[in-house]
């Protein structure tokens, strides 16, 4: 296993567009998986997308912590989601209805901003075992895909926004909040 290096916003490894996997199961692509996951949790983050560790391939991680899942939702029945990969993905708007929440990004390092989800998203794609996924999802859970499968388009949780005086350091935030 190893860390791979982690691509920061204005990188072209980040501008995508991301090409589809053809066989999630050859060794190299279980490789990049572990690779993956063991960067994601040294970052200390939820997701991560290939394009991020400079391949230009369509798989996402991603992570829902039991804390961040809506109260009484299967998800937090299961007392959250660990890491996950997800191949291929491909997202349908079930409740376009927008959430507004902050999100950060390994790609901008020390930086945070509010930006408007779909309240609920149907998913599909394939695992890391290469079987088929289809799940429904809301929230936390539906904010995390949005923003990793965004990663495989090229587009960074910025441009996404809709009000930047929300976009700031994380630091410099919370001070703010605290002020409040
Ligand atoms: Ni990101």
């Amino acid at each position: 296993m190893a860390l791979l290096k982690l691509a920061r916003m204005g990188h072209p490894a980040l501008s995508g567009p991301a090409q589809p996997v053809f066989d999630p199961l050859t060794p190299e692509i279980q490789r990049l998986i572990e690779d993956m996951k063991e960067t994601l949790a040294d970052s200390g983050g939820v997701g991560l997308a290939a394009p991020q560790v400079h391949v230009p391939l369509r798989l996402i991680l991603f992570m829902v912590p039991a804390g961040r899942c809506e109260e009484g939702s299967p998800d937090a029945i299961r007392g959250g989601i660990g890491v996950t990969a997800l191949i291929n993905p491909q997202i349908d708007i079930v409740d376009a209805t927008p959430q507004v929440e902050v999100e950060g990004c390994l790609s901008l390092p020390g930086f945070a901003g509010k930006v408007p989800r779909a309240q609920t998203i149907r998913y599909r794609g394939v695992g890391a075992d290469g079987q088929p996924v289809d799940v429904t999802a809301s929230g936390f859970h539906a904010r995390v895909i949005q923003h990793e499968v965004d990663h495989l388009d090229g587009i960074l949780y910025p441009m996404r926004m809709s009000d930047l005086t929300t976009f700031g350091y994380v630091e410099e935030l919370k001070k703010r909040n605290q002020d409040a």
